[in-house]
């Protein structure tokens, strides 16, 4: 994306604006709404299906976790915001108004912000999203799944085609060209070519920006078990291979550009909120079993933070109300895991890595002299998978597909290079 690029009212900062490492003081917010209607067959996600849930005081410690991270830090501008579940889209619009009232009141949140709203089609047919755009929603996440009524069935979503569509519809009319659907492949039962004809009705009816998942069979999951048992067989990998690489031309064709592993836009409708975490810019997590990265005030500048917070909404909330906040775990992170979320983020998308972004992070060894030398990484260039030139550091479009066999060599090269002393005139003694 070029540098201070314009994308239908959605900004994206510009290197200029931003060091690539993300200023301290400017973070992007996740809040986690952890209940579901439903559990779907496959998920593993903090969720939980609650007799009722007590939205007034989901709402007061969500406001006040808010609060806290926000002193904890040195977060004084909030860049964007997304509401993911979980499913947020269950929340009262009381509930999203307040919390953007509380970023507003102890940060600054930038006029265009991005505010995204995962949504789940309403199996009543039925969704309140006009009242989610009044209290400051400008984006939905919809998440479609399939319209296959078979592959729904197999996922053990409520909603059918039908109403998918119709949630579609509205967020369509209420948010053009800020309407993201997830779709996903790898759907027990489904073929190549049944994939093929269905993304081609998803195209019919989407906006500018489809995230595409493969299925992936979680262990503890109903799926799992039904799969373990013998009853539901999985697609074998060649053919999830074929559909994601069918999914990635058919995708091209109609305009959309690949700018990351699963996500296309057309119209630069990129998602500037999942931009800043494969840039590894910093952010901040709220509610039950939220991540964050950012540097806390008490460590003076200098080091990030990996945190997480509690998982069981019951204990979050209690947490919240006792201490303020109910960060569960914190991990500061060293220089060299630092650079493996730089790497695993960055590889992620299709610009890869530009060596100013590296820089940012590690200003004293380039990826030339982390990675050049290696016989193994030589090895994934020769092969076409993987590209370090004067730009920086890539995928090629058939090593995107192949990320997951690529980044363990990368990891052992940092890692290599990170446990290799250095001599008196500062050389790696290889
Ligand atoms: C956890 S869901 C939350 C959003 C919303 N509740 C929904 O279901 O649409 C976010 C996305 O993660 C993806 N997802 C969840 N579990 C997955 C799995 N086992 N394999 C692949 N994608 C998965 C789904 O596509 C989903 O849209
Ligand atoms: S996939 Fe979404 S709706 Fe289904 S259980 Fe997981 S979080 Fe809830």
């Amino acid at each position: 994306m070029c540098p201070g690029e314009q994308a239908r009212g959605i900004k994206v900062y510009s290197s200029q604006e931003q060091s690539p490492a993300g200023h301290p003081e400017q973070a992007s917010l996740y809040v986690h709404w952890p209940y579901c209607l439903k559990r779907c067959s496959y998920c593993n996600f903090n969720k939980y299906i609650p007799r009722s849930v007590n939205n007034e005081v989901m709402t007061e410690c969500l406001q006040q976790e808010i609060r806290t991270l926000l002193q904890l830090s040195h977060v004084s501008q909030i860049s964007s915001v997304f509401f993911g579940g979980g499913t947020p889209s269950l929340a009262q619009t009381s509930t999203v108004a307040a919390v953007l009232e509380s970023v507003s009141a102890h940060a600054r949140l930038h006029e265009h912000a991005e505010v995204t709203l995962e949504v789940n089609p309403a199996p009543s047919g039925r969704t309140a999203l006009r009242d989610f755009v009044s209290a400051g929603v400008n984006r939905f996440s919809v998440g479609v799944q399939s319209l296959n009524e078979f592959s729904l069935r197999v996922l053990g979503r409520d909603h059918d085609p039908q109403q998918a569509l119709q949630t579609l519809e509205e967020a369509r009319t209420l948010c053009p060209g800020r309407v993201s659907v997830d779709v996903m492949f790898g759907i027990p039962g489904q073929s190549v070519a049944s994939w093929e004809r269905e993304l081609e009705e998803v195209l019919r009816v989407c906006d500018d920006h489809v995230s595409l998942y493969q299925l992936t069979l979680e262990r503890g999951t109903h799926l799992y078990k039904q799969v373990e048992q013998g009853n539901v067989s999985m697609p074998a990998d060649d053919v999830t291979a074929s559909m994601y690489k069918s999914a990635r031309k058919v995708l091209e064709q109609a305009g959309f550009l690949q700018y990351e592993v699963s996500n296309f836009a057309r119209h630069n409708a990129v998602s500037t909120h999942n931009l800043g975490y494969w840039r590894a810019q910093p952010y901040i997590g709220v509610g039950p079993g939220a991540h964050g990265r950012f540097v806390p005030r008490a460590l003076g500048l200098i080091h990030r933070e990996a945190r997480t917070q509690t998982l069981e909404p019951d204990f979050w909330m209690r947490e919240v109300q006792q201490h303020g906040h109910a960060t569960r775990r914190r991990i500061q992170l060293s220089q060299q895991g630092l650079l493996e979320e730089v790497l695993v983020m960055g590889l992620r998308l299709t610009e890869g890595i530009s060596h100013k972004h590296w820089a940012a992070f590690s200003p004293e060894v380039n990826l030339h002299q982390v990675l050049g030398a290696s016989a193994d990484v030589q090895k994934l260039q020769q092969r076409g998978f993987l590209i370090l030139d004067d730009r920086g550091l890539r995928c090629s479009w058939e090593g995107l597909a192949l990320l997951d066999g690529i980044l363990p060599v990368l990891l052992l090269e940092l890692d290599t290079f990170f446990s290799t002393p250095t001599s008196a005139d500062g050389h790696k003694e290889i």
